[in-house]
């Protein structure tokens, strides 16, 4: 495999998505067509490829935004938009943003509300956004009173994802991403499923074939379930496997001491204990599973985040309306289902996942 390309129809426009190796270096000819380009880059991405945006897009100075989950919130976006005013960007100004997912969130959100919405480019540098936040145009940034609190539908006109620039991520930015693309395989690739359970040494030392497979494989599932469904509806909640009880998790840390892709990995095994009790997915199948995502060696969960602060936690998750709860299950792998799920299924799920954790830690 060279290169992977594919067009995502979205309600306003199509997105062109090309996902292949040294892409950055390409980044001038990829956008040409787009004239009046301004750029927005993460400050730690833009100290490690400042040199070759620079001579892919020379003339156009960036505006370097911090990238911290922390920083992710209104200042922000504000400091964005105002840099784009100074610059003297018009309706037709495209926002080409370099970086991991918050970047693009940030930017991604300063895009969609400056002059009412101006062309965006992602050009995602992690594992999870190239395979997961950079598709389907949900843009978002924090509130104090949570995560992704303020938003906007803004789907980009086209992503570019260089596979290269993985080599310099941290194993634990791998990981976050490795287990949204498990996640997908589960959904809907057991091809994507297969690579994830075999290439675990190939996708830890970021083979740059294995990663064009991986994201090439993680854009198409969440490529077609967004056609299907845009907004919030229940094919887009398939793409919450394993995060219900995972956000359990990552709330009760304050979203400290465990990446997001960890907490999902925990989420899946917990999801897949519900669908196992509730007959829909075989034990055998739970529990390979459960064997590829533990081979990524995830942190455990830390000692203090109980059955009882998980499932306070999840009741509050904004997935859950007052009138039902609803889970996105396994039936097989490639396959899931959203599934209603009482009080009982989910204490079943947070106690799974805790034992799991207990005796992984060992
Ligand atoms: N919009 C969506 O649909 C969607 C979906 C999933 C997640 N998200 C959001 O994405 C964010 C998480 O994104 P993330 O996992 O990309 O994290 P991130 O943006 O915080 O990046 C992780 C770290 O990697 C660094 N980095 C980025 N590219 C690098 C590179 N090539 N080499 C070395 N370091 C690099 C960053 O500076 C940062 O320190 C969260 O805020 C989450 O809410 C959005």
């Amino acid at each position: 495999m060279t290169g992977f390309t594919r067009t995502v129809r979205h309600g306003s426009h199509d997105c062109v998505v090309h996902v292949g190796v040294g892409l950055i270096e390409r980044l001038g000819e990829l956008t040409e067509r787009h004239r009046s380009r301004f750029l927005v880059v993460a400050k730690p991405v833009y100290e490690l490829l400042g040199a070759s945006i620079a001579r892919a897009l020379s003339g156009i100075e960036p505006i370097v935004m911090a990238d911290e989950e922390r920083e992710k919130g209104l200042a922000s976006v504000d400091a964005i938009v105002t840099a784009l005013l100074e610059r003297g960007a018009r309706r037709d100004a495209t926002v080409i943003v370099v970086g991991g997912g918050v970047a693009g969130d940030t930017a991604g959100f300063a895009a969609a509300i400056y002059l009412r919405g101006v062309r965006l480019v992602h050009v995602p540098t992690t594992l999870l956004a190239q395979c997961d936040s950079s598709i389907g145009g949900k843009v978002a940034v924090n509130h104090r009173l949570g995560k992704n609190l303020i938003g906007a539908f803004h789907p980009p006109a086209m992503v570019i994802s260089d596979v290269s620039v993985l080599q310099t991520l941290p194993r634990r930015e791998i990981l976050s991403g490795t287990y949204e693309a498990l996640k997908s395989g589960v959904i809907g690739d057991a091809a994507l499923f297969d690579l994830t359970e075999t290439q675990v040494g190939a996708v830890l030392e970021r083979d740059p074939q294995v990663m064009l497979e991986l994201v090439s494989r993680s854009v198409e599932v969440k490529a077609a379930i967004v056609e299907m469904d845009e907004r919030e509806g229940d094919q887009r909640r398939l793409l919450n496997y394993g995060h219900t009880l995972g956000h359990g998790i990552e709330t009760v840390l304050d979203y400290a001491g465990m990446s997001h892709g960890e907490a999902v990995c925990w989420g899946m095994i917990g999801a897949n204990a519900v669908a196992v009790r509730r007959r829909l997915l075989d034990v055998r199948v739970a529990e390979r599973i459960s064997r590829a995502a533990l081979a990524y060696s995830p942190s455990p969960i830390p000692p203090g985040v109980d059955r009882a602060s998980i499932l306070a936690a999840v009741g509050h998750d904004k997935k859950f309306t007052s009138s039902s709860m609803v889970m996105a299950l396994a039936r097989e792998i490639g396959r899931c289902e959203v599934v209603e799920v009482t009080a009982s299924d989910l204490e079943a799920g947070a106690d799974a996942m805790l034992d799991a954790s207990a005796a992984f830690r060992g």
